[in-house]
Formats: structure tokens, C-alpha cells, sequence
């Protein structure tokens, strides 16, 4: 050690060098090494209520899209020029089947199929060719609680829609929201494998947001499967243990634990997460988050003033996002953190240290995972794990456990063996599992 610092002080001078993003993890556009890993995957594209019979623009990925709904309340998704002559399809008609261009009428089904182009001739045989031979570019979807599902994928690629144990939690409302964001994707994902953020964020630096027990430096360890990463992130609360596991599905799926409620001092066995959440790419500079908050016991408790437009903010990055500038300065929350990064981050401009490991690991698969694409090899797909719901471990397990110490090598052997548990329990689906994860849980804290 020692030696002399390569900057001295006040170095300003030699740190204003040009900065870039990694454009392998961050551009979105069509043709891009991310643009076509993420079109791999079926990605929420709205929220059910903004599908309606008045065309709404919708923009993923870099496509500018329409989003309606028929007289037959099927959803569409189309792009949003007219392969007629390019009028906006915003303006098109909503009827029985599909949605009709404004400008010379032709009608689309929601497949992109041209049923009709009535300024032709009934009995044109050019006219008949044409509807046979070109369709509008559309994309398929899925409306399931809420939320509109659409693949942007080549249509042979087509993966099956997965359906996660986190779609359904016992006892549990759901509720659907979305919240835009001016900057990359990237930055929003990765910060669900921050958890020492937490620590200073919410807690030692603008907060407290949640709990002080938050502001608690934790004992954290990082986990792969196939469908993505989690981590344990262990603390002492007096006589009990509070592990909380966070998880990310790739690309884009997030799940948190409790916030509102959560501070490790009551017993929960397998609490689950208080939001089930996805960072879409509106572009590579724009995101919205399209996501359910989870109200019930297992999540944060159902208290109807938490079911605002406020308390979903909190859920979301910790504080609302209705303020003055000032408040946003002295009480800066997640959405502060990310847009402050810039559109995209400069990737070349960070230092990371031992504590962003579970960034590094992220972004590390996805570079894994976009590379072997160029390659020609598929990325893994959630459904292909038999039986449905596939299981996911996030949420928050507080056990009463005064016999492990306050120490990193109780607190870690602890927390693998609650993902033990967890995980043993991986074949079964339904109370069944949730009782036999309680049961195992349950001897741990008496052993
Ligand atoms: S531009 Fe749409 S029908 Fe002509
Ligand atoms: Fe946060």
C-alpha cells in the first residue's frame, strides 16, 4: 500500500474526459444487442385501463406503437404508421373487428391482418394480392390482472408466457401501476441488487424512508438460478433475525420485499414481495415501470390510505414523487438516484466497489446472455421450468432466533439455510408449499 495518489487535489482538470455508456447493455432500438436480447421477452406494455376504444400511443423499445381495444374488447397493438401511406394509426376508428385508418379506411385485425381496403375495386385481383401478402406490423399479447402483456420478438421465436407464484399470492390485492422514468432501464433494474442503497439512501443519507432498522449494515449474500439472481440480506433486531431476499428475474423483473411495514421485529414466515414489477425500455434515454403493488398480510398490510397515488409512490423509490425541487434535494428517494445519473449512465466514469457485486453479477449475465444471442443461442426462458407457477424466493423471513449471533458468520449460515428451505420447497405450488416453507422455518427457529 501507500504510494502516491495518481490525482492530487482539486483534480478536477483531469477527470473531463469524455464518458460513455456501455452500449452493449443500455440501447434498446431494434437491431441493438440489447434491443433484440430484450425483444426475446414477453414485456408489460400498459396498464388494462389505458386500453380502451380511444387509440393510445405506446412507445417500447424504441417502436412507436398503438394500443386499442375492439367492439369485441381484444386488445391490439400496432405500429403506429398506416402500411398504407403512413397515417397514424392514433387517429384509426376502433370498430367490431380491429381498428380502421382515418385516411382511406382500410381496417386492420389485431394480428395486422388488412380485412378490408375499400377505396379498391371489389373484384381487384391487385387489391385481393395485397391483403393476402402484407400485414400491419402488430404484436401479440396477454391481459392478465390488470396488466397488458405484448412479445415484440420475430414471431417465430414466440416464447410462452410465464406465469410466476408472484402473480398470485394468497390473501393478497393487487394493484396495477405504472410510473415513468427519464433516463435508461439499466440503471432502474440494477438498483434491485443494490442493497446497500438502502442503507443510505432510505436511511443514514435523506431518511429515514422506512424502518431504522434499515439503516442497519446487513449481511448479504448473492445467488444465481437460471431465470436470474437474488440475494440474502441478513440483520440482528434484537432477538430476532430478519433476512430479506430480493430477486430479478432477467431481464427485467423485480421483486422487493415489504417496505411500509417491514422493520424485523415481528415474526413473518415467507413474507412475499410488495411489489412484482418490470423496468420496460421506452427507449434507451426513457422507462416506465408497469408493475403490481401487493397489499396483504404476507406483503405490506392493506391499509386503504397506502392504495394512493402517494403511498404507491412510496412503494415504488421511497418517496412521493409530487414535490417541490427543494424536498427532492434534502429528501432525495430512488427515483432522485436514478434520473440523476443522466439518460444513460457513463459507464466508464464509475468506480465499482466490493459492495456492487450484485451489479456486476447482473450486468454480467446479461452481457453472457446478449453475447450468446449474436452467437445464435436463445435466452434462457422462464416457462421452460416445468410446472407453473415458477417459483420465486423474494420477501422477508423474521424468525425468532436469540441463539444466532449479531456476527457475519452466524448471520450468513442462517440465511442459507432459509434459502434452503425455501428452495426444497420448489416442486410443490400453493399453501402446500407456503406451509411446508412455515414448517421448516418454524424448526430453525427452535434448533
Ligand atoms: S394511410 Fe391508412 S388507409 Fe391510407
Ligand atoms: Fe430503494
Amino acid at each position: 500500500m501507500g504510494g502516491r495518489n495518481a490525482f492530487p487535489a482539486f483534480c478536477g482538470y483531469l477527470h473531463t474526459g469524455v464518458h460513455q455508456e456501455d452500449a452493449a447493455l443500455t440501447h434498446v432500438e431494434p437491431g441493438t444487442p440489447c434491443g433484440e436480447y430484450l425483444r426475446c421477452f414477453w414485456h408489460p406494455v400498459a396498464l388494462s385501463s389505458e386500453a380502451t376504444d380511444l387509440p393510445r400511443n405506446v412507445r417500447i423499445l424504441g417502436e412507436n406503437l398503438i394500443l386499442f381495444r375492439d367492439k369485441q374488447n381484444r386488445v391490439g397493438l400496432v405500429h403506429k404508421q398506416c402500411c398504407h401511406r403512413g397515417a397514424s394509426l392514433e387517429y384509426g376508428i376502433c370498430e367490431e373487428r380491429g381498428i380502421r385508418c382515418c385516411y382511406h379506411g382500410w381496417l386492420f385485425d389485431v394480428d395486422g391482418t388488412i380485412l378490408e381496403t375499400p377505396g379498391e375495386p371489389a373484384d381487384s385481383e391487385a387489391a385481393r394480392r395485397l391483403r393476402a401478402n402484407l400485414r400491419q406490423g402488430a404484436y401479440p399479447t396477454v391481459e392478465h390482472n390488470g396488466l397488458i402483456f405484448a412479445y415484440l420478438g420475430h414471431p417465430d421465436h414466440r416464447p410462452e408466457f410465464p406465469y410466476f407464484d408472484t402473480f398470485e399470492i394468497p390473501e393478497t390485492e393487487t394493484q396495477p401501476y405504472a410510473r415513468d422514468y427519464p433516463c435508461n432501464w439499466l440503471q432502474i433494474t440494477e438498483n434491485a441488487m443494490d442493497p446497500v442503497h438502502a442503507v443510505f439512501l432510505h436511511v443514514r443519507v435523506s431518511g429515514p424512508q422506512f424502518a431504522e432498522s434499515w439503516g442497519q449494515l446487513s449481511v448479504k449474500e448473492f445467488y444465481e438460478r437460471e431465470t436470474g439472481l437474488f440475494y440474502t440480506n441478513a440483520r440482528k433486531v434484537a432477538d430476532k433475525v430478519w433476512v430479506r431476499l430480493h430477486e430479478v428475474i432477467l431481464p427485467n423483473l423485480t421483486h422487493a420485499g415489504a417496505v411500509m411495514t417491514m422493520d424485523g421485529s415481528q415474526v413473518k414466515y415467507f413474507g412475499r414481495n410488495t411489489f412484482t414489477r418490470w423496468v420496460v425500455p421506452v427507449d434507451s434515454e426513457n422507462s416506465r415501470v408497469i408493475a403490481w403493488a401487493n397489499f396483504g398480510e404476507k406483503t405490506d398490510p392493506p391499509k386503504g390510505e397506502w392504495r394512493t397515488t402517494e403511498g404507491i409512490d412510496v412503494i415504488e423509490g421511497g418517496m412521493p414523487r409530487d414535490r417541490p425541487p427543494e424536498g427532492c434535494q434534502r429528501y432525495p428517494g430512488d427515483y432522485e438516484a436514478f434520473i440523476g445519473q443522466g439518460p444513460i449512465t457513463a459507464h466508464s466514469l464509475e468506480h465499482r466497489v466490493s459492495s456492487d457485486r450484485g451489479v456486476e453479477m447482473m450486468r454480467r449475465r446479461l452481457r453472457q446472455a446478449i453475447h450468446g444471442l449474436q452467437n445464435g443461442e436463445r435466452p434462457f426462458q422462464p416457462a421452460a421450468l416445468s410446472g407453473a407457477p415458477i417459483p420465486t424466493y423474494c420477501g422477508d423471513v423474521v424468525l425468532h432466533c436469540p441463539q444466532v449471533a449479531a456476527n457475519e458468520e452466524a448471520l450468513l449460515d442462517h440465511s442459507r439455510k432459509v434459502i434452503k428451505i425455501i428452495r426444497d420447497a420448489d416442486h410443490l405450488v400453493g399453501q402446500a408449499r407456503y406451509d411446508r416453507i412455515t414448517e421448516g422455518l418454524k424448526n430453525l427457529e427452535t434448533n
